[in-house]
Formats: structure tokens, sequence, C-alpha cells
């Protein structure tokens, strides 16, 4: 049977990218996706490759020559060095123009590959197969591919899209708890800015089932999201910036932290401020305000241990956020479940103060 599939076009480059759904995926990816191609490099990390690579290399081994290629897993290693080793060993077994690239991880192996095939002999169709929760329902959508360097996280990068992302939700099994909540930060934050349904289904489940690996039914319509804003606005000009909600002040919560505090979670505290900094300026109403808060605060369980931040840090980071100027913060903020404030000439921004940002971090002790 044909996998489950969602095409998306991008008019930018006329680019056309599929997202194939289906359990064992792994061992059934389409081959015809891979006609013409000379041979195939499948980048993953030394945990995942364990898992998953004979399966995926058996499969794709009987269309084209497949070669793995394994980085080391985590973030110290989405950098320069690594894509330089990557792409050398590619040329060592000889990879040209006609070959391909299959990112097999986490958002980690995803970024980078998807830069290594932006830049080796000036750009080679590549695929997406994400394998935890945060790459399937957002960092392998949308072709944002990026590396860190000495000056900060996603410093050198590219847009960039692949041709394909298999979702096969089977390989979530061996995913540990702790990365879930990374993932779920994202599903929630879609139903807020654009699925008043989904958020109804999230806000009816109760807090325990945000702490098991059975979150596959919102796997597919968060892509769905996803996919539709990253569609009608592939760069980030207006739209795709309510994709950032929440970002604004997770990132320097995350910053200040010194990375202890992991993307998701410091995401979700990001929501939190933003949404009561909505409410502040009469954007979102105190019931919309009060049931987000919630929903966001029924993954509590998975902050039990919480490192101490410094609120000035979070403030000083805030600020070096590269929208801002001025001492003025820039944020995406909601009006209602279900709908982002389009703000001035429709940007999706709103100016904040760091007045503002200051008060809504007291709140969230
Ligand atoms: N490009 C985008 O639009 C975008 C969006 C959000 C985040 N990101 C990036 O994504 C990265 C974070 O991605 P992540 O949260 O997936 O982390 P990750 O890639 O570091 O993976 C987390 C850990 O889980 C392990 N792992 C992955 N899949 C597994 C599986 N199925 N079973 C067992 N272990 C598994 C990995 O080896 C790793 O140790 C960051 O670099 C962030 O900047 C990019």
């Amino acid at each position: 049977m044909a996998p489950d599939a969602l095409e998306l076009v991008f008019p930018r480059r006329n680019e056309k990218c599929t997202i194939y759904f289906s359990d064992q995926l792994i061992s059934r990816v389409p081959l015809e996706l891979f006609s013409g191609v000379s041979s195939v490099a499948i980048v993953s990390d030394d945990i995942v490759s364990k898992l998953y690579s004979k399966q995926l290399e058996e499969r794709l081994s009987e269309t084209a020559k497949t070669h793995m290629i394994v980085i080391r897993h985590g973030e110290r290693n989405k950098n320069l060095t690594t894509v330089s080793s990557v792409a050398n060993q590619m040329s060592d077994h000889g990879l040209d123009r006609k070959s391909a690239l299959i990112a097999l991880g986490g958002g980690v192996v995803g970024d980078l590959a998807g830069f290594v095939a932006s830049i080796f002999k000036r750009g080679i169709k590549y695929f997406q197969f994400p394998t935890t929760l945060l790459a399937q329902v957002d960092s392998s959508i949308g072709g944002k591919c990026a590396v860190d360097t000495k000056w900060g996280k996603n410093q050198l990068g590219s847009f960039y899209q692949p041709e394909g992302i298999f979702i096969d939700e089977s390989v979530l099994t061996s995913l540990p708890k702790k990365e879930l909540i990374n993932g779920l930060g994202e599903i929630m934050k879609s139903s807020i800015i654009a699925d008043p349904t989904m958020f109804g289904e999230l806000e009816s489940l109760p807090a325990k089932y945000f702490e098991m690996q059975d979150l596959r039914k919102f796997v597919r319509r968060t892509c769905e999201i996803k996919a539709s804003i990253v569609e009608k606005d592939e760069t980030e000009i207006n739209l795709r910036k309510t994709l950032n909600y929440g970002h604004t002040l997770g990132h320097a919560i995350e910053s200040a932290s010194r990375y202890r505090l992991s993307h998701g979670k410091s995401v979700i505290l990001g929501m939190i401020c933003e949404a009561w900094i909505a409410y502040e300026l009469g954007i979102l109403e105190k019931n919309d305000f009060e049931r987000q808060t919630d929903l966001l605060l029924k993954t509590k369980n998975h902050f039990r241990i919480t490192p101490r931040i410094s609120k000035k840090e979070v403030l000083a980071f805030a600020l070096l956020d590269k929208k801002n100027t001025s001492g003025v913060i820039q944020m995406s903020l909601p009006e209602k479940i279900g709908k982002m404030h389009a703000g001035k000439n429709e940007l999706f921004t709103s100016l904040v103060s760091k007045d503002l940002v200051a008060r809504s971090l007291e709140k969230l002790n």
C-alpha cells in the first residue's frame, strides 16, 4: 500500500516537497524517488544509526549504492567541523551532483545534513527521515538548515527544501521520554496559533497523558499546520513568524540556562510569558489566556528539576535577539486560541517594552 502523502509547493524556486506518513516506512521508503540517483549518503548520529540505519540501508541498496556517514550526537556537533567531515566522506565515497542525501535522525542531524546537501557540489537532492517528535512535527519541515558557530545557534544556514520527508511514527517508540517534551511544546504551539479544535482535544486530556509516548494522533495535524504556513511564506517575511510564538523568550530562557533547560521546555515557558504579555497588551482575552496557560501547565511534571535562571540574563538575551532594534523587543503574539495577531502591516509582530518582558518573567515565578 502506498504511504499517505501531503504535497507542498514552494513557488519561490518552484520546488516541491512530499511528506509521507506511514508506520515502518524505514523499510518501505518509496524507491521511485531515487530513480536516476547515482548513490545515496545516509547521514545519521551514533545513537540513531545503531537503531535504524541497517533497515534504511537495506531498502535503499535495492536501487542505488548506499553509504553510511555517522556523526556524534548532540547540539555541540552541529558545527562546521562536522559539515566538513561529512562533505569529505561524501567525496571519498565518490558522490557527485546526481547523488542524494538522507538525514536520518533528530533536528541536529536534519539541520546539519540539510546544510551539507545545500552546498555539496552547489546543492544535491535530499530527504529528511526525522526520528524525534520535534523533528517530525517541526524541524524537518520548511527547509531551514543551519549549523552553530561560536557566535551562537544557527549562525550559518540556508533555506533548502528536501524533496521528501518520511514520517514513520514507529521510530518514536525508542525515543527517550525526556525528548518528548521538545515535540510536545511544538504540538501545543501549533494548536494555539492555528487550530482551536486540536487545542480543545489537547485541553480535554489529563496531564498524565502528556508524559506518555503516544502523541501520534497529533503528529499529522501538526505537520499539516507547519506545512501550510511555510508554503505561504517560505523565507519568513510575515506569516511564518507566527511559528516563532514562545520562541523569543524561549530562546532567551534556553540561553540563560546555558542550555541545561531543553529547547522544548524553554519554549513552553516562553509561551506562558508571551501569552501574559499579549493579555497585558489587550491583544488576548483573559479567558483564552487562562485556558492556554492551563494547557501549557499540564506539562509541569516534565519540569521536576529546573535550573536556576537569572531573569536579568533572560532579559539581556531577549534584547540580543536578531529581530530587535533600540531596546524594544519584537514578538509574534496570539489574539485568540487558533489565531495569531496580525499586527501592523500584517507582519505578525508586536513591539514589547523591556519593562513588560521583565514583569512577565516575574509572573513566571
Ligand atoms: N530547522 C528547523 O526549522 C528547526 C526547528 C526546531 C529545531 N531545530 C533544531 O533541532 C535541533 C534539536 O532537535 P531534536 O530535539 O530532535 O534533538 P537531537 O537531534 O539532538 O535528538 C535528541 C537525542 O535523541 C536521540 N534520538 C533521536 N531519535 C531517536 C530515536 N528514535 N530513538 C532513540 N534516540 C533518538 C539523538 O541521538 C539525540 O541524542 C536543534 O539543533 C534545533 O536548533 C530546527
